[in-house]
This record gives structure tokens, sequence and C-alpha cells, in this order.
């Protein structure tokens, strides 16, 4: 039997773009440059397969997945062509996924949806990733019913509570599954960066005073952040996982978008930090950052993929507090890197930031 871990996405956004392309382009890589890391236990990128995938964009649906993942409004840059994968996207239910601000990006299909659970059983997937848009909470939730019902693990990539819903954990735990999220972190970004230059500043021994985040970009993600209601739950994930890097209370803002279509994927991140080191000494900071979302997202997912393949071969169920903390922005408790190695009987090597 060959080693391979069979992954279905919801959502064949940028981020899936990526994450399609970039497996395809470490298969045949000579050299793994860009990745944290190379092996996962056993488990390198080129034993990831994609067996399905879900989406309501008439561009896509239909499509072999290796079609799919150019097709409009995806705008994330094109890393390789893509071998044609046997896999067509599948209709799913809209549901709350086509928002009132960035909707007209989409064209829904009128095919009739599938039948998601028994799409993932017939296909044996493994993993299911949710990479449906933020603010689709139901959408998020029939597909982490139907990754439950076929028995697949689930990685809920985006802010829906899910993974860190204790009804969500007490009904994966029962069926012997596994549910890890909410909310992917980048493998750079803002929210990782900003996160360990405060802990860097507490570990030097200064005050914190203020700090914001400010992010411009131009994916279909950043225009929804103009509907300020669907985007309170992101910028609170956000605000969150960066004020916990400080063990008291200040002023933050943080996740404060906006949206500049010729952008495409691009995103812009400014930092803005102000405090007091020795003596009282005051000091600011400005950083900014430019990166590409999509392949930011890939970069942490083809580990967090890796590790619940690994996590589910020793049986382990219901949600994990290592694995969600290493991958994402709101797990269910923050919990030490070091945990990884309970769970999975592994460790990345070297110091590991989280
Ligand atoms: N770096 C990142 O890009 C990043 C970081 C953290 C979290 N996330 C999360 O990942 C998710 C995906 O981000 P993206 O940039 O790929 O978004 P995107 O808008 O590019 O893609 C979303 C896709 O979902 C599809 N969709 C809408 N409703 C659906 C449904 N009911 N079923 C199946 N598909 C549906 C859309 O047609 C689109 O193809 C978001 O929730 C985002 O918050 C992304």
């Amino acid at each position: 039997m060959p080693r391979e871990i069979r992954v279905a996405i919801a959502g064949v956004g940028n981020c899936a773009s990526s994450l399609v392309q970039g497996t395809e382009f470490y298969r045949s890589a000579q050299k793994k440059i860009g990745l944290m890391n190379e092996k996962v236990g056993p488990f390198k990128v080129s034993d990831i397969k994609f067996v399905a995938a879900f989406d309501v964009d008439e561009r896509k649906v239909g499509k072999d997945l290796s079609e799919a993942v150019y097709a409009q409004p995806n705008n994330t840059r094109k890393i390789v062509q893509v071998r044609p994968t046997g896999v067509k996207v599948q209709m799913a239910q809209p549901l709350d996924g086509i928002s009132p601000i960035a909707g007209d990006k989409i064209q829904p299909s009128n095919a009739k949806p599938s039948n998601i659970s028994k799409v993932l059983e017939d296909t044996r997937t493994d993993v299911f990733v949710n990479l449906t848009p933020t603010g689709a909470s139901k959408a998020s939730e029939m597909y982490a019913q139907a990754a439950l019902h076929a028995g697949s693990a689930f990685i809920n990539a985006t802010p829906a509570k899910i993974a860190s819903s204790k009804a969500w954990q007490a009904k994966y735990k029962k069926k012997g599954a596994l549910v890890v999220g909410d909310d992917i972190m980048d493998q750079i970004g803002s929210t990782i960066l900003h996160k360990n230059l405060l802990s860097l500043l507490v570990n030097r021994g200064t005050q914190i005073g203020e700090t914001y985040q400010l992010d411009i970009g131009g994916g279909t993600e950043s225009q929804l952040a103009l509907d300020k209601k669907r985007y309170e739950i992101k910028r609170g994930i956000k605000t969150a996982a960066v004020a916990a890097a400080v063990p008291y209370k200040f002023p933050i803002v943080a996740g404060s978008s906006d949206f500049v279509d010729f952008m495409e994927n691009r995103r812009t991140s400014y930092f803005w930090i102000r405090g007091e080191y020795f003596a009282g000494t005051d000091f600011t900071l400005d950083m900014r950052i430019s990166l590409e979302d999509g392949p930011a997202c890939a970069g942490i997912l083809t580990d967090v993929i890796r590790m619940v393949k690994l996590a589910t071969e020793r049986d382990q169920s219901g949600t994990l507090n290592g694995i969600s903390s290493y991958g994402f922005k709101a797990p269910p408790k923050r919990v030490p890197i070091e945990n990884l190695n309970q769970e999975l009987g592994w460790m990345p090597k070297g110091p590991m930031p989280n």
C-alpha cells in the first residue's frame, strides 16, 4: 500500500489553490525550501492526495480540481501547472457561504448539491479541510457534520467555532474521530509576527503601552472584512491571539482591514507598538510585511494535514490542543508546542514559536 493521506477540501478558493499547487510543486522540487517541516513523522508533502472537493461557483463546480484552482475569482499566484487529478469539484449547498458584501464575486452554480458524507465515505477521505469563507458558520457546521458522519478527521481552517466548541468536541470524541481548529494561523503572517514581536519585547523586560496591526489586501477575504459584522468574529480571534502574548491587559487593535482590489491575493500588514524599557524610557516600533495569503495558509496546512493523519494513526480522537495551538489562531485551549510530543510522538525540529 502506498503511504498516502486522502484529503477532501470544502471551498476551492485561494488557500485551496495554493495548497493543491504547492503539493504538486513539492512532488518534484529538488530542494524542499519553504517548508516548515520536510517530514511530519513519516509523511512527506507529496503523500497528500486530493480525493474530493466541494464548491458552489459555476466556474469551479464540475471542473477537475487541477483546473478549478485557477478559476476566478481566485487571484493567488500560479505556482505550477497542476496535472489532472481525476477529482471533479462537486456542488454543495451554499447556505451562508455567499455573503452580501463579497457575494457578487461568486457565480452560484445550479448543479445539484452532492451528498457530502457519502462522497467522503466513498472516497475514503482521511482528512477533510474546511476552507469556506469567513462568516460561513452554517456551511462550516454542515461540513463538520458530514465529516463526523463519515468518520473523517476535520480541519477547520475558518474562524467558525467548531474545534473550540465543546459540543463538537464531544461528538467527535464519541465517534472516535478528530477535529482541530479554529482559524488557521499563517506560516508567516500578521498574527504570528505580532504575537512573537510582543513576546520578545515582554521577555526583554519592556512594558507594552499600546499596539495596533492594520491589514490591506485584495483577496475575497479582504473584501469580506468590509462587512464589519460578519468579520467581527475574525477580528476578535486575531485580537485574542495577539493579546495572549502579553501577561497583562493593554490597548490593542488587531485585524482591522481594508480592501484594494489590484493587490490581488497580496496583503500588507502594518504593526505599531509603543512601550517603555529601562528606567521608563519610551520606544516605538513600526514594521511592515507584504506577502501573499494563499501560500501563507497552505504553508501551515501542509503540516497540520500530516499531523492530523499521524494523530489518527495513533487512535487519537476529539480535539488535540497541541495541533490546534501549533496551527490555529483560536485553539480550544492554548498549550505549549511541547504537547505535540504526547499527541504525535513527534516534534518539529528547533525552537517553535507559537
Ligand atoms: N492566509 C489565509 O488565506 C487564511 C488565513 C487564516 C484563515 N483563513 C481562512 O480560510 C478560509 C478560506 O480563505 P480563502 O482566502 O481561500 O477564501 P476564498 O474566498 O478565496 O475561497 C472560499 C471558497 O469557498 C467557496 N464557497 C462559498 N460557500 C461555499 C460552500 N457553502 N461550500 C463550499 N464552498 C463554498 C467560494 O466559492 C470560494 O471558492 C477563510 O475562512 C479564511 O478566513 C485564510
